[in-house]
């Protein structure tokens, strides 16, 4: 059984981030969304809401044998993978720039349980600036972000913001 976990904040859930799950379903037999649970962040939504989200979302990229699903996880990131039997934690890089950050946390993470092992997956060049931090910002002040986070993430930050956009 390859069990891997996919780590982070999800605050929302983007189309990069859908396009990693895709990505890593031929490689694992199962994946756990893992969404950390940091009050410290300020979320935009809570990790409920996250959860509820990625699953409404699900359907329309799980394919083939591997089973996805979703969970949420406070404290270190290997502990989680270690209380899920997990032996690998899928990380997605956008471009050069996410790859200081993220070596840097599979080293420490390696370091921390060397049983665990980081896979480094490539998102697609059409989301490489697509962060859930900057598609908060656009839809905020207006921009359009149709195309670069699911439809029912826009409904809920829609919602959310209680905005008409
Ligand atoms: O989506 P993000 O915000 O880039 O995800 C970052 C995340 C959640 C993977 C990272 O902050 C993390 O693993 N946090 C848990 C605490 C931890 O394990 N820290 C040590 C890693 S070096």
């Amino acid at each position: 059984m390859r069990r891997a976990i996919f780590p982070g904040s999800f605050d929302p859930p983007t189309n990069g981030h859908l396009d990693i799950i895709k990505r890593s379903q031929p490689l694992f037999d199962e994946i756990i969304i893992s969404i950390l649970n940091n009050p410290d962040k300020n979320p935009l939504f809570s990790v409920g809401e996250r959860c509820d989200m990625i699953r409404e979302i699900l359907p329309s990229v799980t394919n083939g044998n591997c089973t996805i699903t979703v969970d949420s996880f406070s404290g270190l990131t290997v502990d989680f993978a270690k209380k899920t039997g997990a032996t690998a934690i899928v990380r997605g890089i956008r471009a050069v720039s996410d790859y200081e950050y993220e070596l840097r946390m599979a080293l420490m993470n390696r370091r921390l349980e060397p049983s665990v092992e980081t896979v480094f997956l490539m998102a697609d060049e059409e989301y490489s600036y697509v962060s859930s931090t900057l598609m908060k910002q656009v839809f905020m002040l207006g921009g359009r972000v149709a195309g670069l986070i699911p439809e029912l993430v826009e409904d809920r930050m829609r919602q959310k913001l209680g905005t008409t956009r």
